[in-house]
C-alpha cells in the first residue's frame, strides 16, 4: 500500500489491511523471540519467552483462521510499526555488555511489542464488531488476553527480579508464574517498595 495511492477505499478494505498488518507482525515477533531467548540469561525470562512464542504460534494459526473466515488468502503486509520497535530493541539488546541489564532491556523492548499488538487487537476488535463480525471479534480478544497476560507477567518479573537483579540488588520477592498470577496480589510488594 502506498502512502498516497489511496488503494483503500472502504471500512471492509481497511480492516483486511490491518489483518494483513498483524498477520505481517506476528510473524516477524514469531521470528525474533527465538534471538530474544536466546540471549537472556534469566531462566525465568527465558521460559516466559518460550511460553509466549507458542502462543504466537497459535495467534498467527488464529490469524489464518480469520482470513479463511473473510474468504481471504492469508498475506501479510510491510508492518512499519513492529520493524521499527524489533529493530530498536535489537539494536539496544546488542548495545549491551552487562547479562543482567540485557534482561531489563529484553524485557522492556518484549513490552514495546505487546503494547503495540495490544493496540492493534483492540483496534481490529473494535472494527469487527461494527462489521457486525462478533466471531472474528471474539478470535482477536482471545489473542488479546494473552497479549496482555505477557506484558502484565513481564511486569512482574521486571518489577520483581530482573530489574533489582540488574541494579545490582537482591531480587524482591519471588516471581509468580503466569499461570497462578491470578490470585496473587502482584502489586503489593510496590506498595511495600513505595514506603522503604
Ligand atoms: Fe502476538
Ligand atoms: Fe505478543
Amino acid at each position: 500500500m502506498g502512502l498516497f495511492s489511496r488503494d483503500i477505499e472502504t471500512f471492509e478494505q481497511l480492516f483486511l489491511h490491518s489483518l494483513k498488518d498483524i498477520y505481517y507482525a506476528e510473524k516477524r515477533i514469531a521470528e525474533t523471540l527465538p534471538k530474544l531467548v536466546e540471549s537472556a540469561s534469566s531462566r525465568e525470562l527465558k521460559r516466559g519467552l518460550q511460553t509466549h512464542l507458542k502462543e504466537t504460534e497459535g495467534q498467527i494459526e488464529r490469524l489464518d483462521e480469520v482470513f479463511a473466515l473473510l474468504g481471504e488468502e492469508p498475506k501479510g503486509t510491510k508492518c512499519k510499526g513492529i520493524e521499527g520497535i524489533l529493530g530498536e530493541g535489537d539494536e539496544l539488546v546488542g548495545n549491551i555488555a552487562d547479562k543482567k541489564v540485557m534482561d531489563a532491556a529484553i524485557i522492556a523492548s518484549a513490552q514495546a511489542v505487546e503494547h503495540y499488538e495490544i493496540t492493534r487487537y483492540g483496534g481490529l476488535i473494535a472494527w469487527a464488531e461494527e462489521v457486525g463480525r462478533a466471531d472474528i471479534a471474539k478470535i482477536f480478544k482471545a489473542t488479546l488476553k494473552e497479549e496482555v497476560a505477557t506484558d502484565k507477567a513481564l511486569s512482574r518479573l521486571a518489577e520483581g527480579k530482573v530489574n533489582p537483579t540488574a541494579e545490582g540488588k537482591p531480587a524482591r520477592r519471588r516471581t509468580v508464574s503466569r499461570r497462578s498470577s491470578k490470585t496473587s496480589s502482584a502489586r503489593k510488594p510496590a506498595a511495600r517498595r513505595k514506603s522503604a
